[in-house]
């Protein structure tokens, strides 16, 4: 066992460390035995590798220790790595879960070897839970209707509502995204909006630039709010603009967390921020109501839902229209927000990818807003050869197919060359996710991006106070000071 040379250590250690990977197996073959048993041995057989963690947390805390020591990909990588054994070092094989390595130097740890399978199971957000990670796989899931619903962890749904897309049977949901949809998609939509896109981002950029120093990303997204709620609720006057948007911060970051209601975690702030949104969006919606909209008046998206019928002539209740409100405005500023601020870090820092076209999706690929989308089977599907048992949760892992070598060589360099005359094959770029549950505004996004970068390049330069912030990747990738930067003008427009 140990290698001649290597300094012999002490008998308790080796026996301790030999202890804490043997009750660490047990716990998790416990764990996983309790989670597993109700399929019955022959369905038990076929599920996919992974590892169930411990009870309660599961594998929670390695997917937040990812997230949070600045490298997320090490989560999935820790299911699909290679290990590389030393001579040195005790090797326990436990079928199905992997090496369990120590080295006799004291220094325990563990390593699983599943390789690229592109399923694993895991046990995530209080649920047994399927991780798909390749093209195909996932390109498999979010097409198969049939086969699988939407499954969000609950403090999503807590805090998205109930009767937001998160929760709808299939029918309703196909009714609601229609209506809401088409006005925020295709050529004659997105040209009513551009003027004011237009006007709203030059008059942003001419105010940073007289503002001294600020916070780039909070402005960007405060700037993609205010577009988002023109299109939805028309002129919403001011106060009510900073009510939803400052609410808005907080409840952002409950949406990925654990549903933990206690103050202290990010979930309880969050959900007094829905709070919050519920109450100011109930007067807009009173006021609505009360008024009554002239007939042949331009209709906004909340005119939409309350006139809506279904074909039975039911409309839709305050409470619908309220989810369906909050899921559109949060859905519809932050990922824009973001990705036009990477965006312009990006051209700044590498001038000469500025006259490069494609910096749009290379940005969408590498900053992976929506890193994670989450489903649940219906029945029981086979992926890749492996079982998705009914009723398991099922992560669709669109950042770990955008970082996948076998699908970008070198993943982590930002390359907007890359898109030069490729064409993705389908389940190959995800930004906006695929299937019925694609991303309705990614026309919008993509303008607004668009519009931001044209009116910026031109005229603007970005100077960063903290060149080299550290990164925070959770609940969206953002430099932790908020990207605090001076916006200059170069050029008279
Ligand atoms: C860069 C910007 C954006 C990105 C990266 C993005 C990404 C995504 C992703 C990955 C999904 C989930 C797809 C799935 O479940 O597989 C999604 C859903 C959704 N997005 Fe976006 N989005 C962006 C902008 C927007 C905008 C501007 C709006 C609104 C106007 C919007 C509204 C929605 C809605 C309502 C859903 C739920 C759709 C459903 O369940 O049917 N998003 N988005």
């Amino acid at each position: 066992m140990a290698e001649a040379g290597i300094a012999a250590p002490g008998l308790w250690a080796v026996v301790a460390a030999v202890s804490v990977v043997v009750i660490d197996a047990l716990v998790r073959w416990a764990h996983g035995w309790a989670r597993e048993a109700s399929l019955g041995a022959g369905r038990r057989a076929r599920l996919p590798p992974g590892d169930m963690g411990w009870p309660v947390v599961g594998t929670m805390w390695s997917f937040i220790w990812a997230f949070k020591s600045g490298n997320p990909d090490s989560f999935i990588g820790s299911f699909v790595r290679r290990c590389v054994l030393r001579a040195h070092e005790i090797t326990l094989l436990i079928r199905g879960r992997g090496h369990y390595i120590i080295t006799l130097a004291g220094d325990a740890r563990h390593t699983y070897r599943f390789g690229r399978t592109g399923v694993y199971r895991a046990f995530m957000f209080s649920s047994p839970t399927i991780l798909v990670t390749t093209p195909d796989a996932c390109k498999r899931v979010a097409m198969d209707d049939d086969g699988f619903t939407v499954g969000w962890p609950k403090a999503t749904v807590a805090l998205l509502g109930a009767k937001s897309f998160l929760t709808l049977p299939y029918e309703e949901h196909r009714r609601l995204r229609k209506l809401t949809a088409a006005p925020i998609n295709g050529f004659d939509a997105l040209t009513t909006y551009l003027g004011f896109i237009d006007r709203t981002v030059v008059s942003a950029l001419r105010r940073w630039s007289e503002a001294g120093e600020i916070e780039f990303l909070t402005e960007l997204r405060r700037m993609t709010f205010e577009i988002i709620v023109q299109i939805f609720l028309t002129a919403a006057d001011s106060a009510t603009m900073r009510a939803l948007e400052s609410s808005y911060t907080d409840f952002n970051y409950g949406i990925r967390a654990m549903a933990i209601n206690l103050p202290g975690f990010a979930f309880h702030k969050a959900f007094k921020a829905r709070k919050k949104l519920v109450s100011v969006l109930q007067g807009v919606l009173n006021e609505r109501r009360a008024a009554k909209r002239l007939p042949g008046s331009s209709m906004d998206m909340m005119d939409r839902l309350i006139e809506a019928e279904d074909e039975h002539g039911r409309r839709l209740g305050d409470e619908e229209i309220i989810d369906i409100l909050i899921m559109y405005l949060n859905a519809g500023h932050e990922s824009s927000g973001h990705i036009s601020m990477w965006a312009t870090l990006f051209l700044q820092e590498t001038p000469e990818i500025f006259a490069k076209a494609k910096v749009i999706d290379e940005t969408l690929r590498f900053v992976n807003i929506s890193f994670i989308s989450f489903r649940e089977a219906t029945k029981d599907v086979f992926v890749n050869g492996y079982l998705i048992p009914k009723g398991w949760k099922v992560q669709l892992w669109y950042r770990s197919v955008h970082v996948d070598p076998e699908v970008y060589p070198d993943p982590k360099n930002f390359n907007p060359s890359r898109w030069k005359g490729r064409l993705p094959r389908t389940g190959e770029f995800l930004p906006f996710g695929l299937g019925t549950r694609l991303c309705p505004g990614n026309d919008l996004a993509k303008l607004e991006i668009s519009v931001f970068l044209h009116h910026f390049l031109l005229g603007y330069k970005l100077t960063r106070t903290n060149q080299n912030c550290r990164i925070r990747y959770l609940p969206h990738p953002r430099p932790v000071d908020n990207c605090l930067a001076k916006i200059t003008a170069v050029s008279i427009e």
